[in-house]
């Protein structure tokens, strides 16, 4: 196993920008960037052994400085996902956020963690090799209240994990939710849709939305329509009937915060497969409906549907929803959080 690092660029200010590169024992490697923390390239084999990148990405810093790059890799915060008309009220104080999606707040605003510079720690430990992430966002950032000291630490086992621990605290009450935007394509980052990949969601439910892909409140049933993922199920097969492609929140079934299995992809063609684990109430399943083809990263063009989200979460607008699981983190508290991405072949 090792960890190494080397500079990806400059920032306009110039400050420099780093690219830090973990491999396994079995040949995995994943590049990470302490800009944005974002995962920018993560090499995995086929059944033939052979290795190929299964993120959408850049290998360029410029093309995530461009300002199109759709969250690809990053991590979002303070608030993963949509919070109504960017508006809240926490202790008898209402917060203003930035509209960035139409009328609602999107992934922490027009400057969500996956555009800062993120201080970065290699790690090696008995569980493998990591790179520790911190940041403080300060008061106020984006309309947020308090102090929040974020730490995420990205882990690379020996046993084909990449794990993604979360932490944050705060001196002022406030709202918390922290993902990993990884467009996967277990073909190949470069291998045209992900129609014929087979999904499975641990989700009888999930959290119907408006046209604005706000929540309404409730929590529905997926039996019966082209949502339901609890069996694999190919993600071409159905998506027709899904006006604008999936991009939903599921319920994860028996949700108790611990570490539980939230699905599985599989790629038959390729036998990549990919298990999700996590310690979160909620996925977002989003299939790349927003790829247009005007992207090109690491020499490919991202069209529609080349690429999916499974990002682990609490529900979308969960500061407005007070049936939903909350998102308050107080002073004192800890919020702590995992994910892991498994890697297999089928
Ligand atoms: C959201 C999509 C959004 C995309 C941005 C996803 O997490 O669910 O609606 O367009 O992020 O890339």
């Amino acid at each position: 196993m090792d960890i190494k690092k080397e500079l990806f660029g400059k920032l306009a200010n110039g400050e420099e920008v780093d690219l830090y590169i973990l491999t396994n024992d079995n040949g995995l490697e994943v590049r990470i960037t302490n800009y944005g923390g974002i995962i920018t390239s993560l090499k995995t084999p086929n059944r033939k052994g052979d290795f190929a990148d299964i993120v959408l990405g850049h290998d360029r810093l410029d093309g995530y400085l461009e300002n199109n790059s759709p969250y690809f890799g990053a991590i979002i915060g303070r608030y993963a996902n949509r919070i109504a008309k960017g508006r809240f009220a926490l202790g008898g104080a209402e917060y203003k956020l930035a509209t960035n999606d139409g009328a609602n707040h999107l992934h922490g605003g027009d400057k969500g963690f996956d555009k800062v510079l993120w201080k970065a720690e290699m790690i090696r430990d008995d569980q493998g090799v990591g790179l520790k992430l911190t940041y403080l966002s300060e008061d106020g950032q984006e309309g947020y209240p308090g102090n929040l000291d974020c730490t995420v630490i990205y882990t690379l086992t020996n046993a084909d994990e990449l794990k993604i621990s979360y932490e944050a605290q705060t001196d002022k009450t406030t709202v918390v939710n922290l993902t990993n935007h990884s467009y996967f394509n277990l073909a190949g980052h470069d291998g045209g849709t992900v129609y014929e990949h087979l999904l499975q969601v641990n989700a009888d439910n999930f959290t119907p939305a408006d046209d604005t892909l706000m929540p309404i409140g409730e929590i529905s049933p997926v039996k019966g329509s082209p949502l339901d993922f609890t069996s694999p199920v190919a993600i071409g097969s159905r998506i027709e009937r899904v006006e604008g492609g999936y991009d939903h929140n599921y319920v994860l079934n028996g949700y108790d915060g611990s570490l539980k299995p939230a699905g599985s992809v599989c790629d038959p063609a390729s036998g990549r497969a990919m298990e999700v684990f996590t310690t979160e109430p909620g996925m977002q399943f989003y299939s790349g409906n927003f790829l247009d083809g005007s992207i090109q990263g690491k020499g490919a063009v991202y069209d529609r549907h080349t690429g999916f989200c499974l990002e682990t979460q609490h529900f979308p607008d969960s500061p407005n929803q007070p049936d939903f699981p909350s998102t308050i983190l107080e002073p004192g508290e800890k919020y702590r959080q995992t994910t892991i991405y498994k890697f297999l072949v089928k």
